[in-house]
């Protein structure tokens, strides 16, 4: 049957400016890292996407390397665009990313032009698009001069193969220079990708200044720690849980008994909140508006409607966010 998307899609999800620029993303974008490769069930991916779509998520985050297999979550993502978004490509932000092992030799990896221009030429083809809205450099290459990684940002746009432009991963510091050199080349960044969370704050040190004083937007990703900042660890591993079912990024080892006993506690201040755990995770990140969206991942459709609900509280008194703070030393 053919998808028509929710009419009412974007009446209650909030639209935030992407720094200085033209774009507005939604509140909330969904990320194809984890439930979206050929291991996993392709009608739940699909669904996914439909169910964040009718909630008014305009934003999809890919990579090169998303599956597992690498490659097979923009392959399907592909396929989901051909069976039901086709028609809805102009209502979509679609970025993807390269910088991290992609292919075997010296040109699959890190940031050169060589491996830049390449893999965006095989994320497209996977995805079957002539664009991306974004494309990323993933994370910082300590050997490739800066200059050659942003000036291959820069020969993208102006090969028409991205709109825009961003990074990830990067610190304060290498952020700063990577700004001034795509301002230089006439391509500024859009946007800042980076680890932020409740159990992940390095970005309160000095990048999320730098982002405000450059007018470039900031999409935190792994906003609930990979599922760690909700009430599903509490009492065990669930069977249907990322620990459980996938284990390379998250596992046993990260659910130390001090980790649960902040969770417990900060469950115990989101329930004082009316709120889940996981709502009050994603809240306390959107309660700054230098954040532009938050970037959850979801395993299944429920969980994408439930943290949406996020936003029918963000804001924080005194007390509460000094407690958080306590909770969180
Ligand atoms: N730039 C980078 O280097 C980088 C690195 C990592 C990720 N990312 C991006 O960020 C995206 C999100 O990362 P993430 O998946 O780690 O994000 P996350 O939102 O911190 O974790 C998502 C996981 O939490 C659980 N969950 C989500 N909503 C829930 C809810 N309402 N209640 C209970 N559990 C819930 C699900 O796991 P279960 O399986 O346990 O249900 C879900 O798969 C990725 O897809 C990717 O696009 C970027």
């Amino acid at each position: 049957m053919t998808y028509i998307a929710a009419p009412n899609r974007y009446q209650s999800m909030e639209y935030r400016r992407c720094g200085n620029s033209g774009i507005k993303l939604s509140a909330f974008s969904l990320g194809l890292w984890h439930n979206f490769g050929y291991v996993n069930n392709f009608e739940n991916s699909r669904n996914l996407l439909k169910t964040a779509f009718d909630n008014g998520i305009t934003h999809f985050d890919l990579a090169n390397n998303y599956g597992p297999p690498y490659g097979s979550a923009e392959a399907n993502f592909g396929r989901i665009l051909d069976l039901d978004f086709r028609s809805y490509r102009d209502e979509l932000i679609i970025s993807s990313k390269a910088g991290y092992d992609m292919w075997d030799g010296p040109y699959g990896n890190w940031g050169s032009k060589k491996y830049l221009v390449a893999s965006l030429d095989q994320s497209l083809k996977r995805m079957k698009l002539d664009y991306v809205d974004i494309f990323y450099h993933h994370r910082p290459d300590p050997e490739t001069p800066l200059e050659e990684t942003m000036a291959a940002l820069d020969l993208i746009v102006r090969q028409g193969k991205a709109l825009y432009v961003g990074i990830s991963n990067y610190r304060p510091e290498e952020a700063a220079k990577a700004f001034k050199i795509l301002k230089d080349l006439g391509t500024p960044c859009l946007i800042h990708q980076p680890k932020y969370s409740m159990f992940e704050r390095w970005v309160e040190d000095g990048l999320l200044d730098l982002l405000e004083q450059e007018g470039v937007g900031c999409i935190p990703f792994s906003p609930l720690a990979q599922g760690l900042l909700t009430d599903k660890y509490l009492h065990g591993i669930p069977e249907d849980s990322r620990v459980a079912t996938s284990g390379k990024f998250l596992n046993e080892s990260h659910i130390t008994p001090d980790k649960i006993e902040k969770i417990a506690k900060l469950n115990g201040l989101a329930q004082q909140r009316g709120q889940k755990l996981a709502h009050m995770a994603l809240a306390w990140l959107l309660k700054d508006k230098r954040v532009t969206s938050v970037l959850i991942g979801s395993s299944k459709p429920e969980q994408i409607v439930d943290s949406i609900k996020a936003l029918q509280n963000t804001s924080f008194s005194d007390e509460e966010l000094t407690l958080i703070n306590t909770i969180l030393k």
